[in-house]
């Protein structure tokens, strides 16, 4: 069944678990689809597990376009939601606009997800005005890690977790079908998800958001710069990869690799006359 934002709301509403996780390309869409998540997100971490920078600063809206287009090819039911990129928002309102809709237009992106709390509200009004559904994303906000001087969890003293809930329920009010938590400590985390009736999806916010989101490369032991302490691997798919890497290595040097079996064959006749 094609999920919706609708889906996500009535989700909240019967108590039942999001499951989001991110992918980049059609192949990978191709494997996530199938699998009972709610929603793909093309996130900006791209710039990290695929594009090889130390953050998603250099990420550009022509990255995000051309990776959620590829994943759009690949996917059939999840709700498909793009990251809006460092830079293709801060400016104005009118360039968060008219770049979300580029996702929309040229990604095929279903919703969008740009970071920021009381800062972002009035692009995030606009964008869902012009019919665009907007996912907030607060907590560690990987865009200001220069400003908040590192990958830390965030809300932790009494005036940012104030902040924090109040940053959520403006978000709520300005339209945002949901919030991504990111690095905020788990009883916060409760507190922010009771505060609002839209779904919080958490990424190391604890069980009690409404959902969660894990970066593909994470989950499946395929990024080996870093493993933050929220990651579980629920499948090492990096080693078993290695592993294959280094069969088909051995095997191409011993001669077992390819056999009859994958090649091709041509009537001997025209061979002997060659
Ligand atoms: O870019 C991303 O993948 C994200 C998730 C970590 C939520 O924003």
């Amino acid at each position: 069944m094609k999920k919706t934002t609708a889906t996500f709301l009535e989700a909240k509403s019967k108590g039942r678990k999001l499951v989001v996780m991110t992918a980049y390309d059609y192949s990978m869409a191709r494997l996530a689809d199938p699998c009972d998540i709610d929603a793909i997100l093309v996130g900006d971490s791209l710039g990290m597990v695929c594009l090889g920078y130390k953050d998603t600063l250099r990420v550009t809206m022509e990255d995000m376009i051309h990776h959620t287009k590829a994943v759009s090819r690949g996917r059939a039911e999840a709700l498909l939601i793009s990251d809006m990129p460092f830079m293709s928002y801060q400016v104005s309102v009118e360039e968060a606009v008219r770049n979300a809709g580029r996702l929309v237009q040229e990604g095929y992106a279903e919703a969008v997800k740009l970071e920021g709390g009381t800062d972002v509200l009035s692009h995030v009004k606009a964008i869902v005005k012009a019919q665009i559904p907007v996912m907030g994303h607060i907590g560690l906000t990987p865009q200001s890690v220069n400003i908040l001087g590192g990958f830390k969890v965030q809300g932790r003293q009494l005036e940012t977790a104030k902040k924090l809930i109040d940053d959520a329920k403006r978000l709520e009010d300005a339209g945002a079908f949901s919030i991504t938590l990111e690095c905020v400590p788990a009883a916060l985390s409760q507190k922010i998800t009771e505060a609002v009736s839209i779904p919080t999806i958490g990424i190391g916010a604890g069980a009690s958001c409404d959902g969660q989101v894990l970066v593909f490369h994470d989950m499946l032991g395929m990024f080996p710069d870093m493993r933050p302490k929220f990651v579980k691997v629920f499948s090492d798919a990096g080693a078993s990869m290695q592993e294959g890497i280094r069969k088909y290595a051995e095997e191409v040097r011993n001669g077992a690799f390819p056999t009859a079996e994958h090649s091709f064959t041509i009537d001997p006749e025209i061979i002997e006359k060659l």
